[in-house]
Parts: structure tokens; C-alpha cells; sequence
């Protein structure tokens, strides 16, 4: 061998090694987003098995786990994990010995019964489901670009068959065959990968405000979103801390949402006047503000919409705005024809909630129709669980970081002003 070939095998060694060291320890993932302009749904793709096949499923944010319909997924990689696993106990509210749940009552073929839960539908949709785990390939990224796809190996998941399927996965947007959940949830996709990887275990979210083809992302793993697209440098210095809530009222089930402390609500920096506790979750479980991206808008508790609305009407008219017949769900429709339209969209009453996150037209009017815009709030009734829900219209062209092992949640200002939005990129 000459010194030449020598060094030339040493170099493509060194390459070999860094780039086999680059697929293991990737200095984040990253997930395409894409939007349903029908369901309003978000989905994202996920790579799994042995051979690799995509899944579309949708993002929940306050979701615990992975499941999709496995008509067609045929492994060889894919097992069901024992009862007494860690991953079990990451995705289960119940000890292994409770042999009394409903479809679990063998205990001796020691499975792990979960139930993924759909709250797409009006009623609680659940399924009794085995988790399993399988592998799944996911794009690594500098914060920038997708780059090589690397493996986690032992991802959990529930395969529900098409029976259950057909009911857990109604109202599903077309095209799609489950869901993801990006929740607290140790079992969520979140967690997992950040510790498949041992990245830090913070994830961000840039939802798209439109098409298919050019997506948002789901970055997983910290440190490259702080400065993610050149100027677009996260503020953490309004960070908002996660509060713990309760999913079900009078239970003890702890919900793995993200709660955030909304103290008031402003329209053109006026205070808007209602019942304040109810921003807060009371020993039952009941009130607060969450993050949501099952709710395509924002609803609030029947006094706080109304507040929100009457203020929002009175600040509309000062500038002179036609308000016109309402379009349901909505409650306050304007003409558009006079709105004029600014970087951060529609020029209508600026509205906050709390100080901070500030809503411009872009993320709180909705387009109807030809020349009408409304108010994207809704009326949640008089008794919700949760006061205040602010669904993936109002986040849009934000980027949201989520801390989970410091619980802050650290918003960007609006993208729009600064001529970005999250379809940032597109995929190759
Ligand atoms: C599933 O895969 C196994 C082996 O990997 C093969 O024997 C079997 O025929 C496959 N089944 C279907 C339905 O493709
Ligand atoms: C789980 O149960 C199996 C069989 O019952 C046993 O062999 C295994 O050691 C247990 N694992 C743990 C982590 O307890
Ligand atoms: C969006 O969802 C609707 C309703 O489920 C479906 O008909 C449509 O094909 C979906 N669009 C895309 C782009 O997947
Ligand atoms: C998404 O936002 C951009 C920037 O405001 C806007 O140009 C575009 O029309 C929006 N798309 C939809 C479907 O609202
Ligand atoms: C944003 O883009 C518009 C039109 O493309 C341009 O007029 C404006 O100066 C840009 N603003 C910034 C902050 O770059």
C-alpha cells in the first residue's frame, strides 16, 4: 500500500467513523409537519419497520403515544413488550399485577395493554391496545436541513388492527392512520427519541398555516432551535412554565398537556373583564389554559368568549371595521373589504394573552368567505374542563420550544413581521 492509498484509508476510515458516530449521535431530529386545509389537522410521517413503511398520523400535542392502524404493516422487527418493561410503565397509568382491566385479563401472557385515546371524536374514544415497539428511522438535523435518517430501535407504539381502527381512527383526516402524541408523557415521541439519542429532552414546533407542500417541523433535541433560521433567535426571556393539570376532573389521572399561565386577556392592550380564576385549574381539575392542536381555533369558556368578543367588536368599530353577519362557529364576522393588511396579516384589534404572546390578524381572523373575515374563537360552554383551549390557528408561524426537563415553554415572537414563516423550508 502506498502512503498515499495509506492516508486515503485512513481518512475514508476517519470518515466511516465520523459519519457512522454522526448516525448515532444526531445533534437533533427533525419531523416535517403538514396541515389539512379540510380537517384542519395537523400530521406528520413517521418511517417504521422492518422493511421501512411510512405512516401518516396525526399530531396531538397533549398525546401520550403512537398508534396506528397495522392493515398492511408486516414486519419482521415489530414485538409486543412485556407488562413489566419500563416502556410499559412509561405509557400506563395501571400496575402490571391489576389483572381487572378490561381486555387485559390474562395476566399471565404478561403483555402491555394500553389505551390510546382519540379526542378527535365527541366522545371519549379509547381502545384497549397491546403496545409494542419496532424501529423507526427519523431525519437528523444541524437545525437547518434534513439531513441522513438515523434509527431508534426500540420505539413504542400500539398497532391497532383495522377493527378498533375503524373506531378509534374516526374523524381522522384522510390520508392518515393515527396519531402521535408529543405530550410530557414519558411513552411520547418526545421523550423517546430524546432518550434513544441521549439528546436533551426539549422539542420545538413550527406549524405551518397552509399546504401540504411546504411543511412546518417538529425539531427534537434542543440546542439548534435557540437560533433556528439565522435571525430567528428564540426569546426565552418570557418563558412560561407548564403548569400541572388534571385531564379528567375528580380523578387522579394527571393530565401530560401543556398547561401554560395565561393571567389576562388583552384586546389592543385594554383589559378584557371576566371571572380571572377561571385561568387558573382549581383543586378539581377544572380551568386553566392549555395548548392544543386538535382544536383547529381558540375556545373559551362561554364568560370569557363573550367578554372577548364584546371587547373585540367595540375595538373593531373604533377603527372603524364593518362588522357583519356572523358565520357559525364564529361569533364576530367583519367585512374585509376595509381591513387593511399587514405584514402580520389582517390590521384588527391586536389581541394578548397574558403580556407576552401576542395575537395579530394572521393568527386570530379566520377567512370564511370572499371579503369575510371572523373573530377564530368559539364558545366552549359554560362548563369545559379547560377555560381557555388555544388551538393551531393562533400558534401558526410561531416557534414554540418545549423544555421538558426545566417545564418552560419558550415562545418566538410572530415569524410574520420578519418575512418568514414556518414553511420555511421545503423538502427535498
Ligand atoms: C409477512 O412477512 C413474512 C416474512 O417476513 C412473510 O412470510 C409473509 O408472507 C408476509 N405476509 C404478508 C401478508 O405480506
Ligand atoms: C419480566 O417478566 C419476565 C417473565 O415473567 C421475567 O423473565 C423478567 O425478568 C421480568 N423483567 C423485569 C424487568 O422485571
Ligand atoms: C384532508 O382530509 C380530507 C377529509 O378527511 C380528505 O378528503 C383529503 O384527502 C385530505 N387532504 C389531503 C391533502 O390529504
Ligand atoms: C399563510 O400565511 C402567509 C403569510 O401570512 C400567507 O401569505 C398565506 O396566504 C397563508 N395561507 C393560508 C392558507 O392562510
Ligand atoms: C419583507 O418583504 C417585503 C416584500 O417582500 C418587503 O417590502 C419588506 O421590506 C420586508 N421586510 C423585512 C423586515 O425584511
Amino acid at each position: 500500500m502506498s502512503s498515499s492509498q495509506h492516508l486515503l484509508h485512513i481518512f475514508s476510515f476517519a470518515l466511516f467513523f465520523f459519519l457512522s458516530r454522526a448516525a448515532e449521535k444526531p445533534h437533533g431530529l427533525i419531523l416535517p409537519i403538514r396541515k389539512n386545509c379540510t380537517t384542519l389537522q395537523y400530521y406528520t410521517e413517521v418511517d417504521m419497520g422492518t422493511p421501512l413503511s411510512n405512516a401518516n398520523v396525526v399530531i396531538d400535542l397533549g398525546g401520550k403515544l403512537l398508534w396506528f392502524d397495522c392493515d398492511g404493516y408486516n414486519s419482521s422487527s415489530y414485538h409486543l413488550l412485556p407488562c413489566n418493561s419500563s416502556k410499559c410503565k412509561a405509557a400506563t397509568t395501571y400496575e402490571c399485577t391489576d389483572c381487572n382491566y378490561p381486555y387485559f385479563s390474562d395476566c399471565s401472557k404478561n403483555f402491555c395493554g394500553v389505551y390510546p385515546y382519540n379526542p378527535l371524536g365527541n366522545g371519549f374514544i379509547a381502545a384497549g391496545l397491546a403496545l409494542g415497539e419496532d424501529i423507526m428511522s427519523v431525519s437528523s438535523t444541524d437545525g437547518i436541513s434534513y439531513l441522513l435518517s438515523v434509527e431508534s430501535r426500540h420505539f413504542p407504539f400500539s398497532c391497532s388492527s383495522t377493527r378498533e381502527g375503524s373506531i378509534l381512527g374516526s374523524e381522522l383526516s384522510g390520508g392518515t392512520k393515527g396519531m402521535i402524541g408529543l405530550s410530557r408523557a414519558r411513552s411520547a415521541l418526545s421523550s423517546q427519541l430524546a432518550s434513544a439519542f441521549k439528546l436533551p429532552h426539549i422539542f420545538a414546533l413550527c406549524l405551518p398555516n397552509s399546504s401540504a407542500t411546504d411543511p412546518g417541523d417538529i425539531f427534537i433535541g434542543g440546542d439548534h432551535t435557540t437560533c433556528y433560521l439565522t435571525e430567528m433567535c428564540l426569546a426565552y426571556d418570557h418563558p412560561t412554565h407548564p403548569q400541572p393539570g388534571k385531564q379528567f376532573p375528580n380523578s387522579n389521572i394527571h393530565s401530560d398537556e401543556y398547561f401554560i399561565g395565561v393571567k389576562s386577556i388583552h384586546v389592543d392592550r385594554k383589559h378584557v373583564s371576566f371571572k380571572e380564576s377561571l385561568l387558573s385549574i382549581n383543586k378539581k381539575g377544572i380551568g386553566g389554559t392549555k395548548l392544543s392542536t386538535l382544536a383547529p381555533y381558540t375556545i373559551s369558556q362561554t364568560s370569557i368568549y363573550k367578554a372577548l368578543v364584546k371587547d373585540f367588536v367595540k375595538a373593531a368599530a373604533s377603527r372603524k371595521i364593518k362588522r357583519v353577519t356572523s358565520v357559525a362557529p364564529f361569533g364576530a364576522c367583519f367585512s374585509s373589504k376595509i381591513i387593511a393588511s399587514s405584514q402580520t396579516g389582517p390590521a384588527v384589534p391586536l389581541q394578548s394573552k397574558s403580556l407576552y404572546f401576542r395575537i395579530y390578524g394572521a393568527n386570530s381572523m379566520v377567512e370564511v368567505e370572499k371579503d369575510v373575515l371572523c373573530l377564530g374563537s368559539v364558545d366552549g360552554g359554560s362548563n369545559p374542563t379547560t377555560s381557555v383551549v388555544l388551538g393551531g390557528h393562533p400558534l401558526e408561524n410561531y416557534l414554540l420550544e418545549f423544555d421538558l426537563a426545566s417545564s418552560k415553554l419558550g415562545f418566538s415572537t410572530s415569524l410574520l413581521p420578519r418575512n418568514t414563516t414556518c414553511s420555511h423550508y421545503r423538502l427535498s
